[in-house]
């Protein structure tokens, strides 16, 4: 038996999640670098806002009692408040637009809290630099990078095995799932390219939504 594979019905979700998106991870990694989100804290607000807006599209899911039998510990997950904390430390204004994730059920769902979540191991990485290039913290402004209280290697564990779960073996729900994931890895793809625009480097305040497209 092959260890990715599911001995009755096929691969394992979490590795088709892996394997089928590594493209759209790779995108978010270019999409990162291009927004250079710890040039400073202007552009560090700017990710915030985007981060907040998605994060509220995450846990809009977390009310569907059908993502709360799949994923029983939710309610230790998401960084929806954190951001929001985040904003206001940086004196920023709530970003403001309308919920993309309205009306997404299981096992799309799954596919939108799998982007969210395994975006908090990379998030290690985000928080090292806005500690060290920002001063921020897992008290102040960086809050929505922080690893949760039982530490990011465990949460992610956790929800792995939530994936992996052998309801979710069908190669049909699968895909719908990984098609979840697609549209989340597309909103925040989006978001960053609204919340960051071409006059980047002219950063002088109204970080809120409604400012001039530019990247
Ligand atoms: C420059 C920014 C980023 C860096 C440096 C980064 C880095 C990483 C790293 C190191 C991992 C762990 C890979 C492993 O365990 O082998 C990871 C996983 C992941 N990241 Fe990112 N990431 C970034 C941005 C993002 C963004 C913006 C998203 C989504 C919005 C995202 C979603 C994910 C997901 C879903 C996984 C889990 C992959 C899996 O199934 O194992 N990442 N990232």
């Amino acid at each position: 038996m092959n260890a990715q594979t599911d001995p009755v019905s096929g691969s394992r979700l979490s590795q088709r999640l892996r394997a089928e998106t590594a493209q759209q991870h790779e995108r978010m990694h270019v999409l990162m670098e291009q927004c250079n989100p710890f040039a400073d804290l202007g552009h560090y607000a700017r990710f915030v806002a985007a981060q907040y807006l998605f994060q509220r599209d995450v846990e809009h899911l977390f009310h569907d009692a059908a993502v709360k039998t799949v994923v029983p510990d939710l309610e230790a997950r998401g960084r929806e408040e954190a951001s929001l904390a985040d904003l206001a430390d940086l004196g920023v204004a709530v970003p403001q637009s309308a919920l993309a994730s309205e009306g997404v059920g299981m096992p799309e769902a799954l596919g939108w809290l799998y982007v969210s979540e395994g975006s908090t191991l990379g998030a290690a990485f985000l928080f090292k630099e806005a500690k060290e290039r920002l001063g921020l913290s897992e008290t102040f402004g960086a809050r929505n990078l922080a690893a949760y209280p039982r530490g990011r290697a465990l949460a992610w564990r956790a929800f792995v095995e939530s994936l992996d779960a052998p309801a979710l073996g069908d190669a049909a729900i699968q895909d719908q799932v990984i098609a979840g994931a697609n549209a989340a890895y597309d909103r925040f793809g989006s978001l960053l390219e609204q919340h960051f625009s071409r006059s980047v480097e002219s950063e002088d305040v109204d970080r809120s939504e409604a400012r001039e497209p530019a990247l």
